[in-house]
């Protein structure tokens, strides 16, 4: 499987930097001479259609960081999956911890999203993990599981979406988990996943925390690792690249 390296800029850039990236991005596709993994960028809501215009017709695809699952109605200062749709998105981040924390998201929510995506033709990108505690108590395990149970619908195909492991604990923090752990954690959620639907084992599995361009082939070669999400590093030109260089397939 072609591996993912999916850019999640937050709520950070100006409209003339989101395009400088953009357009940074789109010159090194052009000018790559690798076989390149999946690349998605996903900026913030402001800067969707003005990122999508620059790569559209490229193999970057465009992606968002939330959306509402109902198609329109009176939800002030939300957007809905349909939206996303319209100004181009083929992805979507769904249930990120900031999200879950921040904005006291439910897992019925983070699922009615997960739905909704898909009939969309929108491919969810579902962010789990575990907090620093739930590791240090050996919950872990655990507490994944419980996450792909409540958070995904009873029944999807296996490439309708995709699947972040973020331990909390890494997100931002320069903290990273070793590679046994990344592998054991991945191992399980494909485990969960083939008792939940025929051919879970094969939805992408990908690997986000602190991600940079030192530490990116580290997790780049793990067997289950099919791609990594980046945060910080994503708004750096040169950094990004070299981790989009770093895919093993
Ligand atoms: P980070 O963020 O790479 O800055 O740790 C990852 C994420 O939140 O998706």
């Amino acid at each position: 499987m072609q591996q993912y390296i999916i850019g999640n800029w937050k709520m950070n850039g100006t409209k003339a930097e989101s395009q400088k990236l953009a357009a940074g991005f789109l010159k090194r596709i052009q000018e790559a001479t690798r076989p390149l993994p999946h690349i998605v960028l996903c900026p913030s809501y402001p800067y969707l259609t003005s990122v999508f215009e620059i790569l559209k017709g490229s193999p970057i695809e465009v992606g968002a960081q939330d959306g509402h699952p109902e198609k329109s109605g009176s939800f002030t200062g939300d957007v809905s999956i349909s939206q996303l749709v319209d100004v181009g998105c083929k992805y979507v981040i769904v249930g990120h911890s900031e999200r879950r924390n921040f904005h006291q998201e439910s897992s019925a929510l983070i699922r009615k999203k997960i739905e909704s995506a898909i009939k969309a033709g929108l491919r969810p990108i579902l962010c789990i993990g575990e907090t620093e505690k739930d590791r240090e108590t050996g919950k872990t395990l655990e507490v994944i599981g419980h996450q792909v149970t409540s958070d995904l619908p009873s029944s999807f195909m296996p490439h309708d979406l995709i699947i972040a492991y973020e331990p909390l604990w890494a997100i931002g923090t320069g903290k990273l988990p070793k590679q046994e752990e990344v592998e054991e954690v991945l191992g399980f959620i494909k485990h969960e996943l083939s008792t939940h639907i025929a051919g879970g084992a094969l939805v992408p599995m990908l690997y986000g925390g602190s991600v940079n361009a030192a530490n990116a082939p580290s997790f780049l070669n793990l067997p289950h690792v099919d791609g990594l999400l980046v945060g910080g590093v994503s708004l750096k030109l040169d950094e990004f690249w070299e981790i989009v260089n770093a895919s093993t397939r």
